[in-house]
This record gives structure tokens, sequence and C-alpha cells, in this order.
């Protein structure tokens, strides 16, 4: 079986990080989503890995390599625009060829493996495997509506309104029949070929697909408010592990990580906490689900429930939470009369202030 991981497109809903980086690379405890979901294909027993890339194909290429940091060998294919999920099917035919394939959409995140669902596929004789999830905003998803036997009546892709709270799960694992399915299918009203098509062009050819409920925890990392979510729940697993220094003064309480080379002073943190290598924390508070990335300076500031990516300062602000701050960013405080704001920010970013 080989996979093919999705890690093209445009991720809007993360601008501005997205307008320099890729999405599949923002970090949930200091390690890009992506990277969750190779390891996860590796332990599945997965080696032959084709990688979608659009716009940020670089930086992927930069991260993933020849794959072989993962056990994996890994293939690049690029896609000209962000198409849909089915034209990225369509591509990468002649890398998939005819055997079966797991497709994993590189931002999604799904806690437990997919050891399980691939095996379960193995044993089965089925053309395609989807898994489902209950979420509160079923409108945001791919939605599949069962029967009373669990079969699959009706997927529909982000709909107005949504049949049921079912939604679709980016990790979907096909036999060759998808390439005819792709094939037949056209664009949709959002001139994307989906693979929500694809799969409802299986069922009524009278392929055999077959639904899953997932059991362990999921999240589409496309948007805030879901990947500091992901970051809390791998923060709560994280083993302890000091490798860094940490001061007389300072006071260091539950899951906290402190990477090599980086020093904290006269701090309070309350994990679960990653702090990044070569990073400095002086005279702050640093509270629970905050991941700093590396080469970072925290100082005289107060952060919680928050990621900052590598290169960035935050200095004589307090209290960030709910925030995510991109690379090389300076957030310090404006001193002197007036009592004002000073922002120079990117395009499509957000800024919330005290008012
Ligand atoms: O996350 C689950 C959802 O993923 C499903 O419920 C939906 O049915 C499915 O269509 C998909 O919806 P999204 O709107 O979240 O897909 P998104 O555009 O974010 O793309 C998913 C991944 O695939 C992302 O890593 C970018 C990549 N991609 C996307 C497109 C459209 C590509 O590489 N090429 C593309 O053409």
């Amino acid at each position: 079986m080989k996979a093919l991981v999705l890690a093209g497109g445009k991720g809007t809903r993360l601008r501005p990080l997205t307008h320099t980086s890729a999405k599949q690379l923002v970090p949930v405890a200091n390690k890009p989503v992506l990277y969750y979901g190779l390891e996860a294909l590796r332990d599945a027993g997965i080696t032959s890995v084709g990688i979608i890339i659009g716009d940020t194909g670089q930086e992927v290429r930069d991260a993933v390599g020849d794959g072989s940091r993962f056990g994996l060998e890994v293939t690049y294919i690029p896609q000209d625009a962000p198409l849909g999920l089915a034209h990225c099917v369509l591509i990468a035919k002649e890398f998939l060829a005819e055997e079966p394939f797991v497709m994993y959409l590189g931002d999604n995140f799904l806690v437990g493996g997919i050891s399980d669902l691939v095996d379960a596929f193995r044993r089965a004789d089925h053309d395609a495997q989807i898994l489902l999830t209950r979420v509160a905003e079923p409108q945001f998803y791919g939605v599949a509506e069962l029967g009373s036997g669990g079969e699959i009546i009706r997927l529909e892709e982000k709909p107005e309104h949504p049949r049921s709270d079912l939604a679709i799960v980016g990790v979907y694992i096909f036999s060759p029949a998808i390439h005819d399915a792709v094939k037949a299918i056209t664009p949709s009203a959002r001139g994307e070929l989906e693979i929500t098509d694809a799969i409802t062009w299986l069922i009524d050819n009278g392929f055999r697909v077959h639904s899953h409920m997932v059991s362990g925890y999921w999240k589409d990392t496309g948007r805030l408010q879901d990947i500091l979510e992901c970051n809390r729940i791998v923060l709560e697993q994280v083993e302890p592990e000091v490798n860094g220094s940490v001061d007389g003064l300072s006071e260091v309480t539950g899951r906290v990580i402190i990477e090599q080379g980086a020093v904290v002073e006269n701090s309070v943190l309350r994990g679960p906490i990653v702090v990044g290598a070569n990073t400095k924390i002086t005279s702050a508070y640093l509270g629970p689900f905050t991941s700093i990335g590396s080469d970072c300076v925290v100082a005289n500031a107060e952060i919680e429930y928050s990621i900052v990516l590598d290169g960035s300062s935050v200095v004589g602000v307090s209290r960030l939470a709910r925030s995510l701050i991109g690379r090389n960013v300076e957030v310090t405080s404006a001193a002197g009369t007036p009592n004002t704001h000073e922002l120079m920010v990117g395009d499509h970013s957000k800024i919330k202030v005290r008012a």
C-alpha cells in the first residue's frame, strides 16, 4: 500500500502565516502538523509516500527531504493550482499505479494513528474507506448521511444545511477504482474536483464504500482555534524533560520540556509547556498549553494557551493568550504617552487588543 499526502492548497484561514509558509508546517508542540501524519503512515507500515506540493513546495521539500528521517521514501508531485482533492489523485496516477493507497490531508491531525484502519482495509474487500466523526459545525466539512444500517446514503461537501453532524475526516483509503471516479467527475460550484463527489461516484456505480467512526481525537488544523486545541492535546501528553538551564529563582511545574540551550531565569512556568532550543525566558510567566519555538526571547511578559514560532520575541507584554505568533515577529510594549498601540502587521493579520 502507498500513501498520498496533500500538502499543497492555500491555507487562507491561517493568513498571514500562510502567505509565506505552508499551513501543513505550522508547529504543534514545536513539531509541524505534517510530521504527525507522516509518522502515522510509517507506523502503519507504509513506506512509499507521494506528497502533493503547491506554491509552498520548496518549504515542504526542505522540511521533509527524501523522507528517510521518517523511514519513508518520498516522491514530490507538484500541483500547478489547488484544483481540488480529487485533482490531486488525478495527477498522482502514475505514482500510485495500481496499488491501494491512504490519502492523508497534510493539515489533518489524528491521535491514535491509522494502523488499525489500514489493517481493516487490507482484510476487507472495499474500494474506499472513509472516516467520520461528530462535529459541532458540520457546514465547514464534507458531511455524510448514513442509513439505519450504517450504510452511506449521501456525501455533501460543506453543505449550507447539513443533514447530519458527521464530518468526513481527511484520511481516506482507496482501491485503484478511485482513478475512474476522479476522471468521471466535474468541478464543483467552487471550481474544485471534490473527493466527496468521487466517492459518491463510487457508491453510485456499485463500488463498496465503507465508513468507520473515528474513536480518537481528530482536528483539521486549518483554523486558529483548532491549531491551539491540537497544541493543548499534544502538550497534555508530553513527558517532562529539561535539557536547557533553569535558575534557582524560577519555578517550573507540570509537564514542561525545555530544549537544548534554552535558558529560563527568574520565571514561572506552569506546564504543559514546550520551550524550544536556544530560547531565553526571563522574568516571565508561561501558562498552560504554550509552545515557544527555538531562538525566541520572552522577557517581562506573560503568555498562555499560545504558540510562538521560531525567532520571535515577546518583551514587556502581559498577558498574551489564545495567540499564534509567526516567525521572527517582535511583540513589545509601547512606551511613553499617549497610551497607544503601535502596530505594523502583515496583510490578513488578526489583532485583538484590550481597548
Ligand atoms: O479536513 C477534512 C475536510 O478536508 C473534509 O471534511 C472535506 O470533505 C475535504 O474536502 C477537506 O476540506 P478542506 O476545505 O478542509 O480542504 P482543504 O482545502 O483545507 O485541503 C485539505 C488539504 O489538502 C490541505 O493540506 C491542502 C491540500 N490541498 C488542497 C487542495 C484543494 C492540496 O494539496 N491541493 C488542493 O488542490
